[in-house]
């Protein structure tokens, strides 16, 4: 038997290429090794306000993106995090092992709720990572591939795992992320300080998934870089670490390759050129996204939706369980 796999993205903002990189491409490597699940959480995406048909359609266009890139679902399961209803029950269940001296230390509520103030945030995006430990843990999930961004949410799947099993009895498998060193942490284009983000003020903060060619091209041409006009990859030179490492990623050539290829050129040279690779990666998989119907996507979503039921309602009812809630079994 295969180990499982749980990954997930937010239909919200504009998917990029942090996004893939920092995740999705890794989610088609291991396809193949683990019994994959790969969820659309869509109970996440409303922890901040959403327009209700803004988000129907990101759902689709989010399914859309995995099965372009290459998700297979006749290898991995892929469905919508509210289609199941396991994952709203076991968050409330976890509430209750949670503590709040745990939930105060995410730095995520911290950053997201200053734009509105932590009064004023919901109740939703402080308990946004019980949540997400209840999305792994329903399905016992062994690894967790994701982004650097979501490494303390694992830590805290691990804590209420943990705590659970020995609370009651061993019900909980103790997950692993994993973080890739490249691509884990893909920065803004126009301030390489900052990741990139789908929530970002500017738009010449991301490559979104969705731009087209021109506006790839002058995203790029407009990066910043730094005072130095050669192309070397050092932790000092934040800004064209993130392109090379971009660039290296999308084209399967080693950095140092690259380096050498770029040896007595300048930045414009380089830009232009990092601006095809990324357009000709992108334009086929908006061309596949393009191709996949309406349709195509919803029998796979309710597919995915039926497997994922039959597997986290039998977790559901164990957990109660052990818990002694509830009379029927
Ligand atoms: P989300 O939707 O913010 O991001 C989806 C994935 O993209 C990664 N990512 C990045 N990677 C590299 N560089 C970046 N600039 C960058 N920006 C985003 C994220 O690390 C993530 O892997 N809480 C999660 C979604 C979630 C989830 C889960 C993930 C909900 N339940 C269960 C795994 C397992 C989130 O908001 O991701």
């Amino acid at each position: 038997m295969k180990e499982r796999l749980f990954s997930g993205i937010q239909p919200t903002g504009n998917l990029h290429l942090g996004n893939y990189l920092g995740a999705v491409k890794n989610w088609i490597a291991l396809q193949d090794d683990y019994d994959a699940f790969f969820c659309v959480v869509d109970l996440h995406a409303i922890t901040l306000p959403q327009d209700p048909e803004q988000l129907r359609s990101k759902i689709v266009e989010l399914t859309r993106v995995y099965l372009a890139s290459g998700i297979d679902p006749v290898k991995s399961t892929i469905f919508v995090q509210s289609d199941v209803s396991g994952h709203a029950e076991l968050a409330w269940l976890l509430n209750t092992i949670a503590r709040m001296g745990d939930m105060e230390k995410m730095t995520q509520f911290k950053d997201k709720s200053t734009k509105e103030g932590s009064e004023r945030s919901s109740v939703g995006l402080f308990d946004y990572p019980v949540l997400m430990a209840a999305d792994i843990l329903l399905y016992d999930s062994e690894i967790v591939p994701v982004g650097d961004d979501q490494r303390q949410h694992i830590e805290l799947t691990r804590t209420l795992a943990r705590r659970f099993n020995e609370r009651f009895e061993e019900t909980f498998v103790v997950p692993k992320g994993d973080i890739r060193e490249e691509g884990m942490r893909i920065m803004g284009l126009d301030d390489p300080t900052k990741k990139m983000s789908k929530s970002a003020s500017s738009e010449y903060n991301y490559i979104a998934l969705s731009d087209a060619p021109d506006v790839i091209r002058k995203k790029i041409m407009k990066a910043v870089t730094d005072s130095e006009p050669t192309i070397t990859y050092s932790d000092d030179r934040a800004a064209v670490k993130n392109l090379l490492t971009i660039y290296s990623l999308l084209s399967e050539k080693s950095i140092t390759e690259i380096v050498s290829l770029y040896e007595g050129k300048g930045f414009g040279d380089f830009k232009k050129d990092l601006a095809e690779v990324v357009v000709d990666f992108i334009l086929p998989l908006q061309e596949r996204m393009n191709a996949l119907t309406d349709a195509d996507v919803e029998l796979i979503l309710t597919q995915g939706a039926q497997k994922a039921e039959m597997i986290s309602s039998k977790k559901i009812r164990a957990v109660k369980n052990v818990m002694g809630l509830g009379v029927t079994k």
